[in-house]
């Protein structure tokens, strides 16, 4: 019998897939990634076998996930359409990539995923299939099976006896993992309407809370986050604490008409409370220890790579390149940087590094002055020629 690995999330769709995917001929091996997205719990361990699966395997990749995906992005500056920090964009490429592995690893001629065919998630999944083996059939049921509705699909379940996660439908879809929280659907498809309380995850009830300011301490190595408060952290524990704190405060909240890469604008909002401050902080310490052409150009660059990750195109030559170009940009991109936490905000109120490019005794009005004002007048001259001529 063909075998097929099915991304499964354990909702009602992917356990649905299984039972559909099983009629249509293949062994289902259920496949689960954790990336924090706290699903990945034996209850929908015990759904998936239910549902037909002939084995259910878990991978943690969430280690993986910050080191190799979630890094890079922050380095490289990515935020796509100026807000988007780039959480389900960012571990699509990894969930699909682990996906080739358990193919291989058991012997498996097809995968398939539970995206729909008017999203992003799609395009990110198959392009990171066929980009790392060519040769896997691609099956996404979603897409192609015959229901029409939600109660339709609920139906099918009951009668084929496939057990539906028993806890309440959210009125929304939701994506979650370490780097953030997607939302979309239900009442936020007006864009015109406010998110309501029940939208939020993470940073709901942020309205009634007033945690007191205080500001927080961010080191980092090479551009990347290594510690807190001066206390070194691994990736996995520093992404999560700043989660939690910035939670508190509704930190990292947006609500975004963002351009799909199908071609439809769509209304999303996220909570991404340690990507937000991360990548304010790092940002802020670039522009102390890189020069102005480089930090420049880099802003152009962390615009491309924003593209590629929402576009799917990881496992491209394109952005191994740019990583290439972005490690150059990192060696300085070390110090610290103090950031206050708000109601709703964080702001970087200090920072510094042994790399720094700042000098006071250029940059002062003081009486430590060094900047030899007379050299101006030539300097402008000469830039004014072309012009004045
Ligand atoms: N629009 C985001 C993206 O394309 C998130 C997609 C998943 N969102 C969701 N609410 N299920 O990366």
């Amino acid at each position: 019998m063909k075998k097929v690995v099915l991304a499964y999330s354990g909702g009602l769709d992917t356990s649905v897939a299984i039972k559909w995917l099983k009629d249509k001929g293949y062994e289902v091996i259920a496949y689960m990634a954790d990336v924090g997205q706290e699903k990945t719990t034996t209850a929908a361990v015990e759904r998936a076998k239910k549902a037909g699966a002939s084995k259910v395997v878990v991978k943690d990749l969430k280690r993986k996930f910050a080191a190799d995906y979630i890094w890079p992005a922050l380095k490289a500056g990515a935020v796509y359409e100026g807000r988007y920090t780039l959480a389900t964009a960012l571990s699509r490429p990894l969930i699909a990539a682990e996906q080739v592995a358990v193919a291989h690893a058991e012997k498996a001629t097809a995968v398939a995923h539970g995206c729909t065919g008017k999203g992003n998630d799609q395009v990110r999944f198959e392009v990171t299939t066929q980009a790392l083996d060519g040769s896997l059939e691609i099956i996404a049921p979603v897409r192609e099976w015959e229901f029409k509705s939600r109660e339709e699909e609920i139906r099918y379940a009951k009668r084929h006896r496939i057990p539906i996660d028993v806890t309440k439908k959210s009125p929304f879809s939701i994506d979650k993992n370490i780097w953030g929280v997607s939302v979309e659907a239900g009442v936020l498809e007006d864009p015109n309407v406010e998110p309501p309380q029940a939208s939020f995850q993470w940073t709901r009830g942020a309205e009634s809370r007033n945690p007191k300011e205080r500001a927080i301490e961010i080191q980092f190595e090479k551009g990347v986050p290594v510690g807190l408060e001066g206390k070194r952290l691994d990736a996995l524990k520093l992404i999560l604490r700043l989660n939690a704190l910035g939670s508190e405060y509704g930190i990292g909240r947006m609500d975004m008409i963002e351009n799909r890469l199908v071609g439809i604008k769509s209304r999303e909002t996220y909570e991404a409370p340690a990507a937000t401050i991360l990548n304010q902080a790092h940002k802020d310490l670039e522009s102390l220890v890189l020069d102005r052409e480089l930090l420049h150009f880099k802003e152009g660059i962390a615009q491309k790579y924003a593209e590629l990750v929402y576009y799917g195109l990881w496992f491209t030559p394109l952005r191994v390149a740019l990583d290439r170009f972005v490690e150059e940009t990192q060696k300085n991109v070390s110090g610290s940087v103090r950031v206050k936490l708000r109601k709703y905000s964080s702001q970087v109120v200090g920072r510094k590094s042994p790399h720094s490019l700042y000098r006071e005794s250029l940059a002062t009005y003081g009486a430590k002055d060094k900047f030899d004002q007379r050299l101006a007048k030539g300097f402008i001259d000469l830039w004014a020629l072309p012009y004045k001529k």
